[in-house]
């Protein structure tokens, strides 16, 4: 598979993961797709509860529930929302991202079109990590 028919296979994943996003309160609903290293996809949507606080992002659903499976080494992320603007994950997620998948692929789209594409170093300079405990 090449890798734009790869980007398009974990987009298509995003977008059917953001179906079952919890987003009453902002409206906002966003999917996210992680591809493993052995080329598993696990997805996320992001959930809002009535405290507001408690709101997880797609991205970091989708790397809990990763981790909770036991993947350990991922390749690439996938963030789509319905927007025209890219939908960049927020810096809580960059921090997630970075410390369990490193420097990912980050496909950004909307519901008909990629909006870029980015690597997380270029999107998280000079982070923060276990190396510098
Ligand atoms: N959100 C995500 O799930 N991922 C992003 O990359 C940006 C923001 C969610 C959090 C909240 O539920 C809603 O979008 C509005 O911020």
């Amino acid at each position: 598979m090449g890798s734009s028919d790869a980007s398009r296979t974990l987009i298509d994943a995003a977008r059917r993961a953001r179906r079952h996003a919890h987003a009453r309160f902002s409206g906002f609903k966003v999917g996210a797709a992680l591809e493993a290293q052995d080329g598993t996809i696990i997805t996320g949507c992001n959930i809002e509860n009535a405290t507001y606080g408690l709101t997880l992002c797609a991205e970091r659903v989708a790397m809990f529930k990763a981790l909770s499976e036991g993947h350990r080494r991922f390749r690439r992320v996938a963030v789509v929302a319905d927007t025209e603007a890219p939908t960049p994950p927020c810096g809580s997620c960059r921090q997630i991202l970075w410390e369990f998948g490193g420097d990912l692929e980050v496909v950004l789209a909307n519901l008909r079109r990629q909006t870029g594409m980015y690597r997380l170093a270029q999107l998280l300079p000079l982070p923060f990590d276990a190396r510098l405990l």
